[in-house]
């Protein structure tokens, strides 16, 4: 890349919300609904903190010390944990709930580390500058004089690992450094402008996540692997669709829990991405789905290990 990438080039795939794919794509996600309600407040105040000023008034009037201390929260939410869990999926679909909530046209900048700036040195940092260009001005677009913004812009920065690469600042790489100085930066602009903008960062390594980054965040969003139940609600209502009986569900639910001596089950992406499609491919075109079958392929498949947060 020489320069800098046009707004095409760095968001290649723009999402605009409200929009029905998001909505039932959000839906879909099973077992996050905290996580859901959490984002959309935050993400909603960011849009419209007038909405808190109102709040204040009507609950606790003469309060507004608080609503100055919560609304100076820097614009940033990270995502953190397992693979397959749902973080890129919720990330990519929550600006349709706030969408929704707020009455106002959201755009999501989707910008992935881990396609993008593995090239020559400095080209992460001049990717997330540009990024961060972008969404500043886009946002300032869409700022109000007071009160509701017009619209407003989310940042996804996703597969962020590589902001989030080594717990010791001073043993990173100068290179590595300057990315997260431009992460930080681009952050502390929004937030300074009060732009109706905010940055959603995903990643696998929390434990890793730079002190600079994890100070800023407004909110730090764990993710783990499916529970029982959780598996219960993703693998139910597409096996009964199928014919197979709650017994038939129970046993694949157990089936794909931690098992052989090893201490994890499936991840959500497991259930969704392999084991549903495999048990409909095994059957097609010559016959139709069957249990006994489909316990046999859950015992064949093995999930994915867990992401190691201490891995160098
Ligand atoms: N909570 C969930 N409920 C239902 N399906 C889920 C959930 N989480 C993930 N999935 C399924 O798994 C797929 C992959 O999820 P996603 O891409 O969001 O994972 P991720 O957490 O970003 O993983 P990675 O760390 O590997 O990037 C989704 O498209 C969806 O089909
Ligand atoms: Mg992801």
């Amino acid at each position: 890349m020489t320069g800098r990438p046009t707004l095409d080039e760095l968001f290649e795939c723009r999402l605009t919300y409200p929009d029905f794919d998001p909505q039932e794509r959000l839906a879909r996600l099973v077992g996050l609904d905290d996580h859901k309600a959490r984002l959309s407040k935050i993400l909603g105040l960011l849009v419209n903190p007038a909405g808190l000023e109102a709040w204040v008034k009507k609950h606790h009037p003469g309060a507004n010390g608080i609503v100055k201390t919560v609304l100076r929260r820097p614009p940033l939410v990270v995502l953190a944990g397992d693979v397959g869990s749902g973080k890129s999926e919720l990330a990519e679909t929550i600006g349709d709930a706030v969408a929704r909530q707020e009455g106002i046209e959201i755009t999501l900048f989707p910008l992935s580390l881990s396609t993008r700036g593995q090239g020559r040195v400095g080209e992460m940092t001049q990717l997330l500058s540009a990024a961060f260009d972008y969404t500043v001005d886009e946002a300032r677009k869409l700022q109000a004089s007071g009160g509701r913004a017009r619209g407003a812009i989310i940042l996804l920065v996703d597969e962020a690992d590589a902001l989030a690469q080594s717990r010791e600042a001073a043993q990173m790489h100068h290179e590595d450094r300057a990315g997260v100085n431009a992460f930080i930066r681009g952050v502390d602009r929004i937030a300074n402008g009060r732009l109706p903008a905010a940055v959603i960062m995903c990643t696998n390594r929390l434990s890793a996540l730079d002190p600079a980054v994890r100070r800023r965040a407004a909110d730090i969003l764990p993710f783990a692997r499916p529970s029982d139940n959780q598996r219960h609600a993703v693998l139910g209502p597409s096996l009964k669709e199928l014919g197979f009986t709650e017994q038939h569900v129970a046993a694949l639910v157990a089936a794909t829990g931690a098992r052989n001596g090893q201490d994890y089950g499936f991840t959500f992406s497991d259930l969704t991405q392999r084991l549903l499609p495999a048990i409909v491919l095994d059957a097609y075109p010559k016959q139709p789905v069957n249990a006994a079958r489909a316990l046999e392929i859950v015992k064949r498949m093995a999930p994915t290990p867990p992401f190691k947060d201490g891995d160098a």
